[in-house]
């Protein structure tokens, strides 16, 4: 199981661009710009192991007869004092809208438990493993779901499929920039 000695320094890059306005006899549009400052994070590279795998089984598990395209994922809650892994796989419909993704399933499982803040998700698309990012990365409504649940400690992984290689680690403000928020004050 993961061991927090195994922790490792890990730098998500700073981005930006700059805000740009346009003038037209209807009125000015604006481009908003966008400024992320680098993130020094800790992550535990034995954790990430562990829920790969977990994810992994999970993705075994999809219910996707429509799409055959499985997904899993695993997510520990950072707000769980018994760290424990919540699963899920994306569960398909003959509707298709109703279908729901492996994301969803395993944070609203956490939710259900009583929990409020993504530690770690660590998410894998079994069936586009050798794919580009775009192809092992979450849908927008999962990002958004994400967000909903995520800080500025919570990690995203996702699988790369190479076994050298034991994931893509992003955050939700680069998975998301400009996901909607509510104040919730
Ligand atoms: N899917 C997920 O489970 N998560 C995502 O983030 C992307 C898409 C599922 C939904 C559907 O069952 C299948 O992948 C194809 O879109």
């Amino acid at each position: 199981m993961s061991d927090a000695s195994d922790s490792v320094f890990l730098t998500l890059p700073a981005a930006a661009f700059p805000e740009s306005t346009v003038e037209s006899p209807s009125g000015r549009l604006l481009v908003p710009g966008m400024r992320l400052e680098e993130k020094r994070v800790v992550i535990q590279p034995s954790l990430v192991a562990d829920l790969r795998g977990l994810a992994r089984g999970a993705a075994e598990k999809a219910y996707a007869p429509y799409s055959r395209f499985r997904v899993g994922a695993a997510v520990v809650m950072a707000d769980d004092p018994e760290s424990r892994v919540f699963t899920g796989c994306n569960v398909e419909n003959a509707s298709y809208g109703a279908t729901v993704c492996a994301e969803r399933n395993a944070i609203f499982a956490a939710a259900a438990a009583g929990l409020r803040r993504i530690g770690m998700l660590f998410l894998t698309t079994l069936d586009s493993l050798d794919g580009p990012t775009a192809a092992r990365s979450p849908c927008g409504v999962c990002r958004q779901v994400m967000r909903e649940f995520a800080d500025g400690n919570t990690l995203i992984v996702l699988d790369d499929g190479r076994d050298e290689v034991l994931g893509e680690v992003v955050d939700i403000d680069r998975l998301l920039p400009w996901g909607f928020e509510l104040d919730r004050s």
